[in-house]
């Protein structure tokens, strides 16, 4: 089994953590937490690069490995890292899990050292006509972020 874990920082308020885990080849399973949201649906990806130098601005664009469009994860045309919306309650929180084949914790499309991002917006998944759907969902400003590091067995 390997795990991984984000702690998500944000400059406006955003803290969280999220779990990976993955057995073996199979789908990886995220579990996450987090608080200080506007309640309703924020665009949560993988983003390609570990870097947050600049903050979130630094973790470069979806994880796109297979070089697609934006999309839905349940969609064949999509980024690696598109995991969709998270949806937070009028209480600011959301409790998730989410299970995904395209986000590997091994292997040459590993997503560890990699960055979770959450946006201000809904993602639109690809399909909302505006000239950034296809490459971001025009999900907003990036609120909060971190790099997705390794976990040691218990
Ligand atoms: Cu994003
Ligand atoms: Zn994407």
């Amino acid at each position: 089994m390997a795990k991984a874990v984000v702690v998500l920082s944000s400059n406006e308020g955003v803290s969280g953590t999220v779990h990976f885990t993955q057995e073996g080849d199979g789908p990886t399973t995220v579990i996450g937490n987090i608080t200080g949201l506007k309640p309703g649906l924020h665009g949560f990806h993988v983003h390609a690069l570990g870097d947050t130098t600049n903050g979130c601005m630094s973790t470069g664009p979806h994880y796109n490995p297979a070089g697609k469009e934006h999309g839905a994860p349940e969609d064949e045309v999509r980024h690696a890292g598109d995991l969709g919306n998270i949806t937070v309650g009028d209480d600011g929180s959301a409790t998730f899990t989410i299970i995904d084949n395209q986000i590997p914790l091994c292997g040459p499309n590993s997503i560890v050292g990699r960055a979770v991002v959450v946006h201000a917006d809904p993602d639109d998944l690809g399909r909302g006509g505006h000239e950034l759907s296809k490459s971001t969902g025009n999900a907003g400003g990036r609120i909060a972020c971190g790099v997705i590091g390794l976990q040691g067995n218990i």
